[in-house]
Parts: C-alpha cells; sequence; structure tokens
C-alpha cells in the first residue's frame, strides 16, 4: 500500500470508524447527565478530522472551539517546547471541557496544554485521543477516551501529517520516508 506514500495501513477506514462510534458512546455517556455546558476542544491541525467524525458520534448538547500550539517542526521529534499559537475563543471556567487529540506520543505537547487549560478553572477536563504510543511516554498523561494504542512508528493520514502532507489520506497509515 504505497499509492500514497504510505507502507502500510495501520488503520483502514472501517477500522476507524468502529473506534469513532465506540469513542462517541463512552462520552455520551460521561456527560448524558452534567449540567455544565460541554466544550469539545479540538488541537489544530492534527485533531480536525477526527473531531468531525468524533462530534458526530456525541448525542449531548456541545459547543466546539479549537486551539493551535506548535510543539514539532516539520519533522517528527518533538521539541518539547509548546507554543500557543491561537487560544480558544470561548471561555472555559466552569464548564465541562473535552479535548481531543490526533495522537499523543511523548505527552509534552498535551501535557504542558491541560496545565495550562486548568489554570483556567474549567468544572472538568477529560482528555480523548484517537492514537496512544505509550511505548514513547516521557510525562504522564491521564487519557479518559483512549481509540487505540499503537506501536512506535511515525504515521500518518486521518488527519496526521509529515511535513503537512498526508493529512486527506483515509485511513492511518505507517510513513516510509525517512524521519529526522
Ligand atoms: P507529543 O508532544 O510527543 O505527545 O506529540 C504530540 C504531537 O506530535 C501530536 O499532536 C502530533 O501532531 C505529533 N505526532 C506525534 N507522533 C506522530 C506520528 O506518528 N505521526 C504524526 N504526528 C505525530
Ligand atoms: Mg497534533
Amino acid at each position: 500500500m504505497s499509492e500514497q506514500g504510505l507502507k502500510k495501513v495501520l488503520l483502514s477506514q472501517e477500522d476507524i470508524a468502529q473506534i469513532v462510534a465506540r469513542l462517541g458512546r463512552e462520552i455520551t455517556e460521561c456527560y448524558r447527565n452534567s449540567d455544565k455546558e460541554l466544550i469539545v476542544i479540538g488541537l489544530l491541525r492534527g485533531s480536525f478530522i477526527f473531531m468531525a467524525d468524533l462530534v458526530r458520534e456525541i448525542k449531548c448538547p456541545m459547543v466546539t472551539d479549537f486551539m493551535t500550539v506548535s510543539s514539532y517542526g516539520d519533522g517528527t521529534i518533538s521539541s518539547g517546547d509548546v507554543k500557543v499559537v491561537m487560544d480558544l475563543d470561548e471561555s472555559i471556567t466552569g464548564r465541562d471541557i473535552l479535548m481531543v487529540e490526533d495522537i499523543i506520543d511523548t505527552g509534552n505537547t498535551f501535557s504542558k496544554v491541560v496545565n495550562m487549560l486548568e489554570g483556567r478553572k474549567p468544572a472538568s477536563l477529560r482528555i480523548c485521543t484517537l492514537l496512544n504510543k505509550p511505548s514513547r511516554r516521557k510525562v504522564e498523561v491521564k487519557i479518559d477516551f483512549c481509540g487505540i494504542d499503537i506501536p512506535d512508528e511515525f504515521v500518518c493520514g486521518y488527519g496526521l501529517d509529515f511535513a503537512q502532507k498526508f493529512r486527506n489520506v483515509p485511513y492511518v497509515g505507517i510513513y516510509e520516508g525517512p524521519i529526522e
């Protein structure tokens, strides 16, 4: 499977749809009886496709917001540095927050974003990730809704990129090119 430059399909479109539907059910169950307003926050850009599918599987009232932080350049190695490039529009104080990530790898990016958002005193803050690479973890991250654990491979597609490419590939595949 290299038609789009990815050497192997890790998750097919069907695999992804099943995972997203299951996450949607878990999230719906979790927030169904909450009296707080739910804000689902996507971290751009990687989460945009997952987020679009996920919110349609969440069957309770909610609003969406997005945030852009940067940690990686165009390569694949985390610098450990996180910068807010675009902040949220919504105030999150006193509200239920669900953070949506494409992948949690070392945990560097996410732990910093979570710390920052905790400082704004939401009523609750939970984390949903489609992909999890536990073998690469450097900083502990408490994942409330986890799509699937994957091996230590660089993956692309379904929103995930290498140098901004492959985000439009509809499945998750293993990148075959050189990794800096
Ligand atoms: P962390 O700070 O190491 O957890 O990295 C999180 C971010 O790195 C993710 O949101 C992705 O943007 C990127 N990333 C980590 N692993 C991969 C991968 O296998 N493919 C594409 N992007 C990745
Ligand atoms: Mg990302």
